[in-house]
């Protein structure tokens, strides 16, 4: 009797849970400190192939360890060599904030590097830590996780580069060709729709979080995102698009969830847009445990590499191998694209690219400050009576501060989950303040979990106070709400009884509500700072750096602002997430519906103020055959050196589909010391202006009127331009 692919399947599920408990065991009790021969070939992929028998082309189709092995940190993923061939081991480790192998560099999360918008500073961090993967050994780095904000209380919020499309596109092409000119292979990841963890059923605080994943709705490994397709190619394919198109990424990993009935793994469509739209020739590797759902399905759809293990492209697939209902060729293929790659890095020939490896340097260390610092978001600094605003405050004047929080001893280096990263050292918020002072000052210090009544004391007691205030995201699960846990609403309110002069530091991994916003004169959004912490919050705070960031993310007073309100958009009914809300995510949607945010996505003070000049756009009007030339010249009016993020939106007139009100298209970054005038020149495409139409299955221009915003916000426009496309 010959098994069908049904049958097989089925076959192959048995055996999978077996496989799992085989390959945990075998796993567990391998030495971890086997010394692994030196291998490398100069022979082509092509050729080896040739040679390999079914046992050798399934080996390199799947993982075989899982850095969980209580007797040896292995790497997050390992697919085993062919010492027959010489083909040596390909090992993958994650992250987005540094290499979790550790010890390592660990840098600020993925919400802060793109606070920055500065690409330049993305691709820097990017190379960091792939030179600081290939000092440890590892060929591909599980980063840049580049997925689209769409609900604000996602557990992976931090790891992400926020709402916008264009904004997490250039964050995802810099930071790729970051890791990838070290030597080392970057992983898109998780394509896509993966916007949400899972809601749980009870806040925050509980000592179960597996319980709470557990119990969850909507969960990662089980939702299927009904999405529409102008949605997936204007919000959440744009990144993954530009990372292959113009970064040409090595790898991307599929999510969990199913796409429009379609887990991602198995997703035909999907790899269609990716294979043979974008032209992506590297290797697509699951997601880790859950990634793959069947053997047949993620073959036919072309999956290259399962991980950790082999529960379907291990025994499975060697048994669909012999029995004939898995074509060799359609294997030869797979592993054809994941030697590619190690042949493009020089993993296969032993000899990586690229410049030598380095890890844990002074440099790496000073770069995840300098990160932090620039991400760091000003969200409010007012001035206090008719006096200058609190910060910076002057190290040099100030006599008496409060520091004042439940974790100012403990750097926010992270969230949970997989993109953790263990340093080699970390500063925390104290330890960097008091080295910024010095013990002139007199530092007052309250933990609120010993009582409110202490924190006012303290808080009266001295000239100003700096509130320390956060979250605890982690991967798995999303937060419950978006109100900050524990009581500290109620520590900052009675911080602000008790002094007007206070800051509140924010150690969030996304927006919080904060019903004290007006009760505050300064507020300022350092999310997960990393190692540096404590250095780079006293370098904003005390005014060494410009706190240069923009929100990558609106910042909603309420959760029901944004549109992901209703049980079918968020966390969906069953399983299925619907996404109603199409094109309008976040300030697209605060727009359309004139929501007022509480701090709009672009937004972020400085320690000095900006005139923009006029905004001038050439040609004014065009057939878009060509690109459209903007300047908008930008001056440096206060007294300090400060940096701005100039951001260009284009508005459609009279779209003849409903559109967002405007749209991100372009911005640069630039440091202007006092008086300091430049031209900001930036360029913009057809592409920048079309909309996706379902009904033709292509991008369309409307002609007529558009104008081109310039702004130092989603909602600061400072200078506009209109423009005619004929
Ligand atoms: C996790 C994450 C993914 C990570 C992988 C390996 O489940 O979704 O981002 O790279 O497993 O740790």
């Amino acid at each position: 009797m010959t098994r069908g692919p049904a049958t097989t399947c089925r076959l192959s599920s048995v055996l999978a849970a077996g496989l799992a408990i085989g390959a945990l065991v075998s796993s567990t009790f391998r030495s971890g400190d086997e010394s692994e021969p030196e291998l490398g070939t100069d022979r082509p992929p092509a050729d080896l192939i040739d040679e390999m028998d079914l046992g050798q082309k399934t080996a390199l189709t799947h993982g075989h360890a899982f850095d969980r092995n209580p007797l040896d940190r292995r790497q997050t993923g390992y697919v085993e060599p062919v010492p027959e061939l010489d083909i040596p081991p390909l090992k993958l480790t994650d992250g987005p904030h540094g290499v979790r192998r550790g010890p390592a560099t660990a840098f600020p999360a993925g919400v802060n590097q793109i606070s920055t918008w500065d690409c330049d500073r993305l691709y820097a961090v990017g190379n960091a830590m792939g030179r600081e993967a290939k000092t440890m050994d590892q060929d591909v780095l599980l980063a840049p996780a580049i997925n689209i904000v769409r609900v604000p209380t996602g557990g992976r919020t931090f790891e992400y580069f926020g709402e916008d499309p264009s904004l997490a596109a250039r964050g995802a092409v810099a930071t790729i060709r970051g890791i990838q000119d070290a030597g080392t292979i970057a992983t898109a990841k998780h394509f896509v729709a993966n916007n949400q963890e899972g809601k749980p059923r009870f806040r925050a605080g509980s000592d179960v979080p597996v319980l709470r994943s557990l119990l969850q709705r909507g969960s990662r490994f089980v939702a299927d995102s009904q999405v529409g397709e102008r949605a997936l190619r204007e919000l959440y394919l744009p990144a993954f698009r530009a990372a292959v198109e113009e970064a040409d990424v090595g790898a991307v990993m599929t999510a969990y969830n199913s796409v429009n009935g379609d887990y991602v793994s198995e997703n035909a469509h999907l790899f269609d847009v990716l294979e043979n739209e974008w032209g992506f020739d590297g290797f697509t590797v699951s997601d880790w445990l859950l990634g793959v759902k069947s053997l047949n399905g993620s073959i036919e759809a072309g999956l290259d590499l399962e991980m950790p293990y082999g529960l379907f492209y291990g025994l499975p697939l060697r048994l669909g191998l012999t029995l004939g209902s898995v074509d060799e060729a359609t294997i030869d293929g797979m592993i054809e694209r994941t030697l590619g790659q190690m042949e493009r890095f020089g993993i296969l020939q032993g000899e990586r690219v690229g410049p030598s490896g380095v890890a844990n340097t002074a440099e790496h260390q000073r770069l995840a400050r300098e990160t932090a610092a620039d991400g760091a978001v000003l969200l409010k600094n007012e001035p206090i009576g008719d006096g200058d605003p609190l910060l910076p405050i002057d190290p040099d004047r100030v006599e008496s501060i409060a520091v004042i929080g439940d974790a100012i001893d403990t750097a926010t280096v992270g969230g949970g989950g997989s993109s953790a990263v263990s340093p080699p050292y970390t500063v925390s918020p104290l330890a960097g303040i008091e080295a910024r002072l010095g013990a002139d000052v007199r530092i007052v210090t309250a933990d609120p979990t010993n009582g409110i009544d202490r924190v006012v004391d303290v808080a009266e007691s001295v000239e100003c106070v700096l509130v320390f205030v956060q979250d605890a995201a982690t991967e798995g699960v999303d937060r419950y709400d978006m109100a900050l846990p524990g009581r500290q609403n109620e520590v900052v309110s009675a911080v602000a009884e008790a002094n007007d002069r206070v800051a509140v530091i924010l150690n969030t991994g996304g927006p919080v509500t904060m019903p004290w916003v007006a009760a505050v004169p300064a507020i300022c959004e350092l999310w997960y700072p990393g190692m540096a912490d404590g250095l780079a919050t006293a370098d904003v705070v005390f005014g060494d750096v410009d706190p240069g960031g923009k929100l990558p993310i609106t910042f909603g007073a309420r959760f029901d602002d944004y549109p992901v309100s209703t049980p079918e958009q968020y966390p969906g009914v069953a399983t299925t997430v619907t996404y109603t809300e199409g094109v309008f995510v976040g300030y697209r949607h605060f727009d359309a519906h004139d929501i007022d945010p509480l701090f709009p996505f672009g937004h972020g003070e400085s320690y000095t103020t900006f005139d923009y000049g006029e905004l001038s756009v050439s040609p004014a009007e065009t057939a878009l055959d060509r690109p459209i030339s903007v300047a908008i010249p930008v001056e440096n009016t206060g007294d300090r050196s400060g940096r701005e993020v100039v951001q260009v939106y284009v508005a459609p007139t009279e779209p003849s589909v409903p559109r967002p009100p405007k749209e991100l298209r372009a911005f640069e970054a630039v440091t202007l010391a006092p008086g300091e005038r430049t031209v900001v020149e930036l360029t913009l495409s057809s592409d920048d202006f079309a909309y996706y139409d379902d009904s033709l299955a292509d991008w369309v221009v409307d002609p007529g009127e558009y104008t081109i915003l310039a702004g130092s916000s989603s909602r600061d426009i400072r200078a506009s331009h209109p423009i005619r496309i004929r």
